[in-house]
């Protein structure tokens, strides 16, 4: 199969089989192109060459919950399949489809439940149930853990174990090498829109396998900055938790010029990390920055003032007010301190710097593209003399383009005596902008790497949780 979006050759002449009775794991980076692969198996994304053979019916689990919040449990699970008794809904026969079906899989929930009021771990429940009254044969399940609980996560997957041992074949997508190991009888593992290795699982390891999902080679940085200033941020026995994710006693320091790269896989407490550090949640232990303590309790206005700035993951949700325009959004944060008659100026600055399209300060930032939208967010905090920039996946789902310019804007703040501290998912942007990599497990460091010590497969291993 191949598929391009644009620039994006985000499927590159991919095979893959899968068999009934069989866990089969896809894994890699993100941006691999996995989640293409699924959609065009089940067919909601249509290749540009290649063809999928199915015996029977396909199902697919999506990595974003499609359910529609507002409706019933039964509603979603039936949607466009109702029993129907002459031309209404027989709701006594869905309701006990439900129940019946619930109950065969063991995935117990309430059918009568409306959808917006429950737990993501029972949202997953009915995702999986609509597709399992599909009675699929081969079943995708994009994902599927990653809004779950450890404590969730185990009896999720005796769930699809239990399918498959009825002869359904399972593709599960995930980055968590340990349920690749634990619960998957086969392995793909795909890098740049290809597959680069397929393993029976009893056969390989998780060390392996990380080193072939991040593969390649370290780029060369560009304009390296000359020497790394004063100390900037220190903390010390730094423990957080916010949602799922937590970081425990972590130690580490930031200097003034320095770009700092904390390389891990999704879910391992990078969340907690820059939540704490923005002063979304408390944390525990010891903080200095700039020459004096961050108390827990300092809220993010106060972090803001001394200089502390923030590019968060969800752009859309915690970044921008999406119905405002550009002017505000790059105001937002600096309103109190920023004239009246000077939103404009930072505004433009910003679209300049940036060259957000279209240029326009009045433009409402909801109908930017994703990319646009992340440079505002970005021009805000490079824009305002930041001291300490913490950049949580600042290029996520953005265009080549963008990513290069975002990137280099950060290069270029550090090279102004920024201390930055990147948060990346992606190997290859923190090796194409890190002075110095922290490796991130479980919440923990688990490793500290200069440009000249980098090991890319080392540093894989250490993500994937093996000292
Ligand atoms: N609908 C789309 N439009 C444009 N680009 C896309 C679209 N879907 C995916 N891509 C791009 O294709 C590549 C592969 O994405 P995806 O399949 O989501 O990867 P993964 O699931 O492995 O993270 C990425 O570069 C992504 O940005
Ligand atoms: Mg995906």
């Amino acid at each position: 199969m191949r598929k391009r979006f644009g620039a994006v050759q985000a499927v590159d002449g991919v095979d893959l089989e899968l068999y009934p009775g069989e866990i089969h794991a896809l894994v890699g980076e993100n941006g691999a192109g996995k989640s293409t692969l699924a959609a065009i198996a089940y067919g909601a994304v249509r290749a540009d060459e290649g063809t999928v053979e199915a015996d029977g019916v396909v199902g697919l689990v999506h990595q974003h919950f499609k359910l529609i919040d507002r409706l019933r449990v039964w509603e979603n699970v039936l949607l466009n399949r109702e029993p129907k008794r002459g031309w209404t809904i027989d709701v006594p026969a869905a309701r006990e489809r439900v129940r019946a079906l619930s109950s065969a899989y063991g995935l117990a929930v309430d059918p009568d439940a409306l959808v917006e009021t429950l737990p993501v771990g029972i949202k997953q429940r009915v995702e999986l149930l609509r597709e399992l009254d599909r009675e699929p044969s081969v079943l995708l399940l994009d994902e599927p853990t990653a809004a779950l609980a450890p404590s969730e996560i185990a009896s999720f997957f005796s769930t699809i174990a239990d399918l498959a041992k009825r002869g359904t074949a399972v593709l599960v997508v995930t980055h968590k090498l340990g349920e690749v190991i634990a619960y998957s009888q086969r392995v793909t593992v795909m890098r740049a829109g290809r597959v680069v290795a397929t393993h029976l699982t009893n056969e390989t390891n998780a060390d392996q396998i990380a080193r072939e999902m991040v593969g390649g080679e370290v780029p060369a940085l560009a304009a390296r900055a000359a020497m790394a200033g004063s100390l900037l941020l220190e903390a010390r026995g730094l423990s957080a938790r916010s949602g799922t994710s937590a970081i425990t006693d972590a130690s580490f320091e930031v200097r003034a010029g320095e770009i700092v790269g904390i390389a891990g896989i999704e879910g391992n407490g990078q969340s907690a990390l820059a939540d704490a550090l923005a002063g979304v949640v408390p944390f525990a232990g010891d903080v200095v920055f700039d020459g004096a303590h961050l108390h827990a309790d300092d809220p993010p206005a106060a972090r803001l003032q001394r200089g502390i700035r923030v590019i968060p993951q969800d752009r859309r949700g915690e970044a921008l007010v999406l119905d405002w325009n550009v002017r505000d959004n790059v105001a937002l944060g600096r309103q109190r301190t920023l004239a009246l008659g000077k939103f404009g100026d930072a505004a433009r600055e910003v679209i300049e710097r940036f060259d957000v399209r279209p240029p326009d300060a009045d433009a409402v930032v909801a109908q930017l593209s994703g990319g646009n939208q992340q440079k505002i967010v970005v021009g805000r905090a490079l824009t305002s003399a930041p001291k300490l920039i913490v950049a949580y996946q600042p290029t996520r789902g953005i265009d080549i383009g963008a990513a290069a310019l975002v990137q280099s804007r950060l290069i270029e703040a550090r090279n102004g005596g920024a201390g930055v501290l990147l948060i990346s998912f992606e190997l290859d942007e923190i090796f194409a902008c890190a002075d110095r990599v922290l490796v991130i497990a479980n919440g923990k460091f688990v490793g500290t790497f200069d440009r000249a010590s980098i090991d890319r497969g080392r540093i894989g291993a250490l993500m994937a949780g093996h000292a």
